[in-house]
């Protein structure tokens, strides 16, 4: 059975910091995980790296046994891959279903107007 997800040696490094060296991850379907470490251990670069927000200076990710390269979140979204933020910005005057589909409304036509499908997001 392949790994849902896999890490394979994978390094980043900001100017002056090494963030990521040589990083090994595997997770299997259904698993939960807790990624601990102390500030700045590098957490959040990695689901940075994950989420495509980042690209890693070396190493792989694998998918569902299929090597995959983010250059951007809407990449890694597409994918099933998404992250809700500790810090968040959510918008005080949307609904908890209009913060959650952010960016990724689901969208019907109306004649030439394209407007979001609350019934499709609901
Ligand atoms: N965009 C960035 N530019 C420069 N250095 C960064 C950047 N993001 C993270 N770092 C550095 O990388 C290291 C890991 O940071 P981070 O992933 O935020 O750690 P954690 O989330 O575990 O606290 C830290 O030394 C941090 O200062
Ligand atoms: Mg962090």
């Amino acid at each position: 059975m392949s790994n849902a997800l896999e890490l394979k040696n994978i390094t980043k490094t900001f100017p002056g910091v090494k963030a990521l060296d040589n990083m090994q991850l595997s997770l299997e379907k259904g698993e939960i995980h807790a990624i601990c470490g102390e500030n700045g251990a590098g957490k959040s670069t990695l689901m940075k790296i994950i989420t495509g927000v980042y690209q890693p200076d070396k190493g792989d990710i694998i998918l569902n046994g299929e090597k995959v390269t983010f250059k951007n979140p809407n990449e890694a979204y597409d994918k099933g891959i998404s992250i809700i933020y500790q810090e968040n910005s959510l918008f005080p005057d949307l609904t908890v279903l209009e913060n959650m589909f952010i960016g990724h409304e689901p969208t019907k036509s109306i004649g030439p107007i394209k407007a979001i499908d609350y019934k499709a997001m609901t």
